[in-house]
């Protein structure tokens, strides 16, 4: 890692990280060249567990696989130790505030991980707490993802600057606005390409208009699926995300079974465009909601077909392991530590 971005992580420590929006463009970079540089480490078996003694609080008011996973890797390969709150196990909201669980969890925790609703909750966990406060995913945001989305297109291309990058489906909640956050910053072309009651909301469209003028990328919002031809990366996420009820999947697969992503779609993207999903992904019968959706609705898939999913195309599972790595990065930066 170059001396610049040594300094610029150093000055990390102590930081929250609840959005993107927080982060300038130095910060992000740092933060994937000191991803890059873990993953590297963890994969000759150099140990970096300079975070001995320490310990991180992981709380759950939504399920998850992937991040709660790389939260407990990433913190165990760092030295520290977990604990897990899950999605019904804590007094949380119910029975005390989260401004108090703040003050609790910062006496004993020098870390707070928080999944759940409203950004606002994990703002007020971060304003109540003496420790960083890291978001694994609101219904606004979900940035550690963005990060890892980042790293496996770097890895893949070698760059980000001037990747076209088109999202393609439900572009209003916390993936959509979060790519746009990131390749805005970074200097990608970002392409929303979504019905217009599925875009991000006008005025974080203004901002990243304003750091895509900065960064020499472009933010483009339009409904029309042509817009793809010529991506490096198609990108989308579920229809009906965690929290929201069953009852809008009809909604969602009328307002947006136009841009499911498949073969068609990665034809007109092009030969070199790669695939990228957060997961879970609805790309066949093989779960119960998608059986249950798939048969109710008589469709094999929803967002993506399999054929894609499983295609030569696709970085997925490169993706979600790079989640781990990336976390990692976020946790040793925020609690000051940088393995030599
Ligand atoms: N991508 C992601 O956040 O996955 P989980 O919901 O499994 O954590
Ligand atoms: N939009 C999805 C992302 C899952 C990682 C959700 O909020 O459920």
């Amino acid at each position: 890692m170059d001396r610049e971005s040594a300094r610029t992580l150093q000055a990390l420590k102590g930081r929250d990280f609840l959005t993107l929006l927080d982060y300038t463009p130095a910060e992000i970079h740092a933060l994937l060249a000191l991803a890059a540089d873990l993953k590297a480490k963890k994969k000759a078996g150099i140990p970096h567990d300079g975070l001995r003694g320490k310990n991180a609080a992981l709380i759950f008011e939504k399920t998850s696989t992937r991040t709660r996973c790389a939260f407990e890797v990433a913190a165990h390969d760092l030295g520290m130790g977990t604990t897990y709150l899950d999605p019904a196990g804590s007094q949380i909201g119910k029975k005390e505030s989260i401004a108090d669980t703040a003050r609790v969890l910062s006496g004993m925790f020098e870390g707070i991980e928080y999944r759940g609703f409203g950004q606002e909750i994990v703002e007020e966990l971060a304003a109540g707490a003496d420790v960083p406060v890291w978001n694994g995913l609101t219904n606004e945001y979900h940035p550690t993802q963005i990060l890892a989305d980042m790293l496996t297109l770097r890895e893949h291309f070698g760059h980000l600057e001037g990747l076209k990058f088109v999202y393609m489906g439900d572009a209003r909640y916390n993936m959509g606005n979060s790519l746009m956050i990131g390749c805005s910053k970074l200097g990608l072309h970002f392409t929303a390409c979504a019905p217009r009651d599925y875009r991000p909301a006008p005025a974080l469209v203004e901002k990243c208009r304003a750091f895509a003028a900065a960064s020499g990328g472009s933010v483009t919002l339009t409904d029309d699926p042509a817009a793809v031809a010529g991506a490096d990366a198609v990108y989308t996420d579920v229809w009906v995300s965690m929290g929201e009820p069953d009852e809008v999947w009809a909604q969602r697969i009328a307002a947006l079974g136009a841009y499911q992503v498949n073969a068609a779609v990665m034809a007109k993207a092009g030969p070199r465009a790669v695939f990228l999903h957060c997961l879970p992904a609805f790309h066949d019968r093989k779960t119960t909601i998608g059986r249950e959706m798939g048969e109710k609705f008589d469709r094999d898939a929803m967002e993506v077909t399999d054929e894609v999913f499983s295609g030569p195309q696709s970085l997925v599972f490169l993706e979600a392991e790079n989640r781990m790595h990336t976390i990692k990065a976020v946790i040793a930066a925020t609690l000051g530590y940088l393995p030599a």
